[in-house]
């Protein structure tokens, strides 16, 4: 930890989650045995990003494609959150850490439901952190019910058509008021997005590791952060424009 560099941490990290199964295969265990380990992983990386002084930290916990999966699975995939919620609000509360939800929530088993829209209650005065997760999560149905709504508020008349910048449109977004993640990890050695974040992600950092989901601990996020801090963010610029920017 002693060699990130404080004055370049990525102000929001966002990690796709993933492998959890195939970790599960290599220990000779069912599925949702993986994802059990998975959430210690979580807690782990939640604990560590705080420690460190990251200030968002988005997780792509459950996609809204992920309700194909096997009955069973699923289920137990509620009953995982569900839990998880329950035992963290005790070190939310205690890190000062706000929980956040992206994707369709409403959507999610009732009793879930419920304990993610208390936890979110309670920790709405933590300052330190935002954890945001993302639960029946899809870029394509959120940009999609964004162009929906301002439609509708366009034919109302509440917007105007030159109204509608990069701004006003983020506004619209589930992720409304949360900066754009500067950092993208996803774990198990696949290199898609998996309809994530599609429109808040146009000019993250992309740090892709064959590690497992469950063995991705303090140690791995250290080096995908010291990856992040060796890249030159460029925006369209040039590198000799950035240098004299900075000096
Ligand atoms: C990620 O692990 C967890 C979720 C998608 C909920 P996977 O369950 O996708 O693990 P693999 O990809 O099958 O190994
Ligand atoms: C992405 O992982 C979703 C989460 C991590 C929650 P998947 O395992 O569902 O993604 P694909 O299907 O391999 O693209
Ligand atoms: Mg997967």
């Amino acid at each position: 930890m002693d060699q990130v560099d404080k004055s370049n941490l990525p102000r929001h990290i966002a990690i796709i989650m993933d492998g959890n199964g195939r970790w599960a295969q290599n220990h000779s265990l069912g599925r949702i045995a993986g994802h059990r380990k998975g959430t210690e992983s979580v807690r782990s990386i939640v604990e560590a990003c705080r420690r460190i002084g990251i200030t968002y930290l988005t997780l792509y916990a459950f996609s809204s494609e992920n309700w194909s999966r096997p009955e069973k699975e699923v289920n137990a995939l509620m009953a995982l959150l569900e839990r998880y919620l329950k035992s963290e609000l005790k070190t939310m509360t205690k890190n000062s850490i706000r929980l956040l939800a992206i994707g369709e929530t409403g959507a999610l088993p009732s009793r879930v439901r419920g304990v993610l829209d208390e936890t979110i209650a309670k920790t709405a005065g933590n300052t330190e952190m935002t954890l945001i997760l993302a639960l029946n999560y899809g870029s394509h149905d959120e940009i999609l019910q964004a162009v929906r709504k301002i439609a509708e508020d366009a034919k109302m008349g509440v917007i105007e058509s030159p109204a509608i910048t990069e701004e006003s449109f983020a506004d619209y977004l589930h992720t409304k008021g949360i900066p754009d993640p500067d950092l993208l990890i996803r774990t198990s050695g696949e290199y898609r997005l998996s309809n994530f974040l599609l429109w808040q992600m146009a000019y993250t950092e992309f740090y892709f590791t064959e590690t497992l989901w469950p063995d991705f601990r303090e140690e791995q996020l250290i080096e995908a952060i010291l990856e992040y801090q060796k890249r030159e963010r460029r925006f369209g610029l040039t590198s000799d424009q950035l240098q004299k920017k900075r000096s």
